[in-house]
């Protein structure tokens, strides 16, 4: 295939030029077929026969084609990314939240799924979801976790960035952002999203924020794309009114209770074969502990083992990294 073509068909998919797209992959095709490769030149000729598939990106596989090729939008004056692109391998086994959640999370998944059956009564998935709750409850796994089980890559958007390094420049930034959105299917993280809310003391910004928290109701409302868009934050209380009533679900990440402790305990200290631990006793002692705090004290006590050069990890050892933990959460400032 000649470096060329490949150059004019990324440009085109860049550039959204249909028709350029066609004359390049049309060529292509046609070079094959000189090369005797008929089988791939028939393969190429069925894929662009049904052009709709051109124009919007459906294909999982598609995106990820794509993905390091497309250029990241970037901000006007310094120059810096505004986003990421991102994917994982992780699954919903990896997250431990309550039924209520979890039958939440997939019927989001499931929306997808029936896009098209969706379609037929003239309804969408629900695309616009807000996440909030306790650091370290998984807002941000979770978005991974969809992105994966979606095939959809995802677009990591740290808002307070794109908001507060360069106010003036933030309705522009997002107009970008959104505009990438738009080209692709993907699953868009806002993390950090109470950024709007955090600078309301100085006047100045007050007045600024406010215009980016309208713009961006705008660009919501205005979303037309295919992706699963997702704000995380945990300061709900400072986000305008105005902002939840744009997200079609809300979804609440709470600390673990006793039995999703256990769960979490069971989970991370899966890679531990040795001995028989007491994941109940575990749960009881640990009340106020997050699922991050958890995989913490997990990673913590396996490392003390280690440096400790024993071959087991005894129910004090935990005990005391657990109680370790709890007086570092009451040390912790408030954030807000
Ligand atoms: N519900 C959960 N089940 C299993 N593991 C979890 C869960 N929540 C958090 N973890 C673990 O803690 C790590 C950090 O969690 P995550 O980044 O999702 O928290 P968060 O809710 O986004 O917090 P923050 O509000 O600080 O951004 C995860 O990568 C995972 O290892
Ligand atoms: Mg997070």
């Amino acid at each position: 295939m000649k470096s060329q073509y490949i150059k004019e068909i990324f440009k085109s998919f860049v550039n959204e030029d249909k028709q350029k797209f066609l004359e390049y992959a049309n060529a292509i095709i046609s070079d094959e077929k000189k090369l005797n490769h008929q089988l791939f030149a028939n393969e190429l000729k069925d894929i662009i026969e049904n052009t709709d598939k051109v124009n919007v990106v459906h294909d999982p596989d598609y995106n990820k084609y794509y993905k390091r090729n497309i250029p990241i939008p970037r901000d006007n004056e310094k120059g810096f990314p505004l986003l990421e692109l991102k994917e994982y391998e992780l699954n919903w086994d990896d997250l431990i939240v309550n039924e209520d959640i979890s039958y939440h999370l997939h019927s989001i998944e499931k929306g997808f799924w029936n896009k098209e059956i969706l379609k037929t009564y003239g309804i969408k998935p629900k695309q616009k979801i807000l996440f909030f709750g306790v650091p370290g409850t998984g807002k941000t796994l979770t978005a991974k976790i969809l992105s994966n089980v979606l095939g959809f890559p995802l677009v990591y958007v740290r808002f307070d960035a794109i908001v507060s390094s360069y106010l003036g420049e933030t309705a522009t930034n997002l107009k970008k952002i959104f505009e990438f959105i738009e080209k692709g299917q993907w699953v868009v993280l806002l993390d950090e999203f109470d950024v709007v809310g955090k600078q309301r003391d100085d006047q100045y910004e007050h007045g600024e924020i406010k215009r980016v928290v309208n713009n961006f109701m705008q660009l919501l409302d205005n979303f037309d794309g295919e992706s699963l868009i997702i704000a995380a934050t945990n300061h709900e209380q400072l986000l305008d009114p105005g902002l939840w009533r744009r997200f079609d679900d809300i979804i609440h990440f709470e600390l673990p209770d006793e039995k999703e402790r256990e769960k979490l305990f069971r989970f991370y200290f899966k890679p531990i074969k040795k001995g028989k631990l007491d994941n109940t006793r575990l749960a009881a002692m640990s009340t106020g502990l997050s699922a991050a705090d958890i995989s913490q004290v997990v990673s913590e006590s396996i490392r003390q083992m280690i440096i400790e050069n024993k071959t087991d990890i005894s129910i004090e050892l935990i005990t005391s990294v657990i109680d370790m933990f709890l007086k570092r959460k009451k040390l912790e400032p408030n954030k807000i």
